[in-house]
């Protein structure tokens, strides 16, 4: 770790845990001899930490957890520029609401009648899917495992065996293996010239399946931005065609949903799916699948199902959601960061600024080129450093290491190690000075490489 005061904070975090564990193994009553002994060595040596904390000495004592679990301090000693991990660390509410809220089943403390996690009210878990359907502008919402999940119950929901399900050239693998899952086929909406999908381009997709199948697609998922270039689709417009053809769209959301505002009516979809733990500061896996009053009733059916034997009846519990979904700290790391993340959707323009202000540091290379649409609309992006950095890693012995190596010397991580020619990187939430580091370090990199800087 860069400065010792990390490790110390892990260990005074730690620490605190140890103590927390003889409250969590007592009586009601109170500590009895043994444990109060206990609670005062283990203060002595938070004590101890809190010193070193303080004046930054001492040596790391606490390695691995449980024998093989290194402490993790990506986030506290460097500055990671990976892209699926950029949105969604933690905020310091949801970090607190691990802490408090990590066993098991800690949503279901006050659940009663109709037993279903989002009619929970103590916590206020069903004013939270009200509030998430209403940031989405849309109906009804539900909380899933990840944004696969949501895509998993919309097929399943929506397709039949050999349905045709419509997405983008550039969709991501869980849209496709949602549609086998379904028992679907996936036909790929074609890109343009500058790798965007266009309205056009659907139209045109639609009417060949139509030709050559006589069918038309169930369902049309496309992302508004997708993972590989971060470009943006004609997404609104795509809605349109979609409707004209009486497709429902499955708006991808993965990328958009907790970092820029979504408006779901607004944008025509039918289905918004967003990922927790990718763009809504959130513990993995955590996401939203949020419909309309049409489709509700579709995608959130109540079980109909009847026991041959006992005749039970599970009436409330719906089918795709199997019952209860995010059902510990996942679903409160994601309540608490809530706040955070409908406010920081209003500063989006500052994030694309920053992303272009990074690809302008990166264009000054010599040779350095963006494969994303550019200016950039969002945080993330690819770039193209064949003609720049991978012509030093040729005759470097490192060879395409050397640049990881130097941006890690530099405390930035999150590139792929060895990539020098295409890669992907995040600038999402970095502040400015993190920003300007980052640029500053790929040009003193260059510079020290006798690369041309403009
Ligand atoms: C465009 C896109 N869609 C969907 C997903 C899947 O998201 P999740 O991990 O929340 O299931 C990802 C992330 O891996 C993604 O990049």
């Amino acid at each position: 770790m860069q400065d010792i005061r990390v490790q110390k904070t892990f260990e005074a975090l730690f620490a605190l845990e140890d103590i927390r564990e003889i409250f969590r193994g007592t009586l009601p009553t109170g500590l009895n001899e043994t444990e109060e002994q206990e609670f005062q060595k283990k203060i002595s040596a938070l004590k101890k930490v809190i010193n070193e904390l303080e004046s930054g000495t001492g040596k790391p004592e606490v390695f691995r957890l449980a024998g093989n679990l290194p402490v993790r301090d990506r986030e506290e000693s460097f500055i990671n520029i990976q892209p699926i991990q950029a949105a969604g660390k933690l905020t310091v509410d949801a970090r607190k609401a691990l802490i408090a809220y990590g066993d098991g089943y800690s949503t279901c403390d006050s659940c009663k009648k109709p037993f279903r996690l989002d009619k929970i009210t103590k916590p206020g878990i069903a004013d939270f899917h009200s509030e998430l359907a209403d940031f989405l502008n849309m109906d009804e919402a539900r909380v899933v495992p990840g944004a696969r999940r949501g895509f998993q119950a919309v097929a399943s929901s929506l397709l039949e065996k050999g349905d045709i399900a419509l997405v983008s050239s550039l969709s991501h693998y869980t849209e496709f293996l949602s549609v086998e899952n379904a028992g679907g086929i996936v036909k790929e909406v074609p890109l343009n010239e500058n790798n965007i999908i266009t309205a056009e381009a659907t139209a045109e997709k639609i009417e060949a399946i139509i030709r050559e199948t006589g069918k038309t697609p169930k369902i049309m998922m496309m992302d508004h931005f997708d993972y590989q270039l971060a470009n943006e689709h004609e997404i609104k417009e795509i809605s349109k065609v979609s409707h004209q053809y009486d497709i429902p769209l499955l708006y991808n959301g993965a990328y958009t949903v907790g970092v820029m505002p979504v408006d779901g009516k607004d944008l025509g979809a039918d289905f918004v799916i967003g990922s927790g733990h990718k763009s809504m500061a959130s513990a993995a896996p955590s996401g939203v699948l949020a419909t309309t009053e049409e489709w509700a009733p579709v995608v959130f059916r109540t079980t109909q199902m009847k026991g041959d034997l006992t005749e039970r009846k599970f009436g409330i519990k719906e089918v795709e959601m199997l019952g209860c979904t995010l059902m510990g700290g996942t679903l409160f790391s994601m309540m608490a960061s809530f706040p955070a993340v409908k406010e920081r959707v209003k500063h989006w323009d500052e994030e694309v600024d920053k992303s272009n202000y990074l690809m302008d540091r990166l264009l000054s290379i010599s040779g350095s080129k963006v494969l994303s649409e550019y200016p950039r609309k969002h945080a993330l992006s690819k770039i193209d450093t064949t003609d720049s950095f991978d012509t030093v890693a040729k005759s470097h012995p490192k060879r395409g290491y050397y640049l990881s190596d130097e941006l890690s010397k530099r405390g930035i991580v999150g590139l792929f190690p060895g990539a020098t020619r295409a890669w992907k990187l995040s600038t999402y939430g970095l502040s400015r000075d993190r920003v300007k580091y980052l640029g500053d370090s790929l040009v003193e990199i260059a510079e020290k490489y006798g690369l041309e800087v403009r």
